[in-house]
């Protein structure tokens, strides 16, 4: 009998010191595009951790930029029972064919940063405010360069944008242009390449000429080598460059440092990445928008645990994110401008990064 007793108190014991199993609210698959770019592997950390703290298994995986990888990777999700899905994707146009088996199997999908297209099989998305984002780096250009008051005088200005499949460069580069081309259409903005998005009759640009393939830096910074060498080489005078992100930022700024002997361009960007931040501390880089990833997955964790519990996930946005299919119900998070004189807030005392992290 005492033996039974002292089993039964090591045992429970050993129960009490075990850890608290939390992963009991079931297996999600996280899909991000590439570990290439900084925010990503960011985006990746704070869905596990806090996918995690609220009791989920998580299965994340990155697919480097390749759409078969993605897929195959969504498609061993779904095989492996996975309850829920949330995927940044990195061609939003590819991915019919195995969101249509997560549907079939009834797995929810949350659309993450990027809007997924021509698909009904997207129950949420939850992003930054897209628009905004191109509004605040137009508005920035504006206000650097003084254009509602430029009276007669001209500034050159050069474009460059995102991933062709990346849904967001519409509302970043659009949005971007919602400020800006009043003063092309006056002639105060003027590109002396010519590599100009053109209007379309709906409103929206053509981006072919502008557009980056995955962001790439090298071919950005390849593409402004070009243009500096055809149109800047003559001492012509670089006033502003509007670039969609902080890794086309990047390209720009290092082709201007091996090329250019001019005066610094106001220069925007997105994302406030870590390679960019010597720049912006040093002015090279006028400003970055900064999304606050953590935000992003604090919300994303609540849609997913709404989802599961059945209860209604949050949004706050039921008319922008058409996918040609549905208007996929969104949350919008806020993203807010950063530069020399709010980093330090804005990325340090919020914990976002070290003083190290951002030393380059
Ligand atoms: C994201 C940006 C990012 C870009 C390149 C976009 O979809 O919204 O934050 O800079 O992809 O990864």
């Amino acid at each position: 009998m005492k033996k039974i007793l002292a089993i039964a108190m090591v045992l429970c014991m050993v129960l009490a010191l075990a850890p608290v199993s939390f992963a009991d609210g079931g297996l999600v698959g996280v899909a991000m595009p590439t570990q290439d770019l900084q925010r990503w592997n960011q985006d990746g950390a704070n869905m596990k951790e806090q996918l995690e703290a609220a009791g989920y298994e998580v299965d994340l995986q990155y697919a480097a930029n390749d759409i078969p990888t993605q897929v195959s990777q969504l498609e061993n999700m779904i095989a492996n029972g996975c309850k829920a899905l949330v995927i940044a994707s990195i061609d939003g146009s590819a991915l019919g064919t195995v969101l249509a088996q997560a549907k079939e199997a009834g797995i929810p999908v949350i659309a993450y940063d990027r809007l997924i297209m021509d698909s009904d099989a997207v129950s949420y998305y939850a992003t930054f405010d897209n628009w905004l984002v191109g509004v605040k780096q137009g508005e920035y250009i504006e206000s650097a360069l003084d254009l509602a008051n430029a009276g007669d005088k001209t500034f050159n200005i050069e474009y460059i944008t995102g991933d062709p499949g990346d849904n967001n460069i519409n509302f970043f580069f659009d949005g971007a242009m919602s400020v800006l081309q009043k003063y092309v259409d006056a002639g105060t903005l003027v590109c002396p390449s010519g590599q100009v998005a053109t209007l379309k009759d709906d409103g929206s640009y053509d981006k072919a000429v502008v557009a980056t393939a995955n962001w790439a830096t090298d071919a950005a910074q390849s593409r402004f080598e070009n243009i500096l060498a055809s149109f800047y080489a003559d001492g012509t005078q670089l006033d502003a460059v509007l670039a969609s992100n902080d890794s086309t930022a990047l390209g720009v700024a290092n082709a201007l440092e091996s090329s250019y002997t001019g005066e610094w361009p106001v220069i925007t960007g997105q994302d406030c990445d870590k390679p960019n931040m010597p720049n912006i501390v040093a002015g090279k880089q006028a400003m970055s928008v900064f999304k606050d990833t953590r935000t992003l997955a604090s919300k994303v964790v609540e849609m997913v645990d709404a989802l599961m519990k059945g209860a209604e996930p949050p949004i706050n946005d039921t008319e922008t994110y058409d996918n040609g299919v549905l208007v996929v119900p969104s949350f919008l998070c806020e993203p807010v401008v950063g530069t020399v004189d709010n980093y330090i807030e804005l990325l340090i005392d919020s914990g976002y990064y070290t003083m190290e992290d951002i030393a380059g």
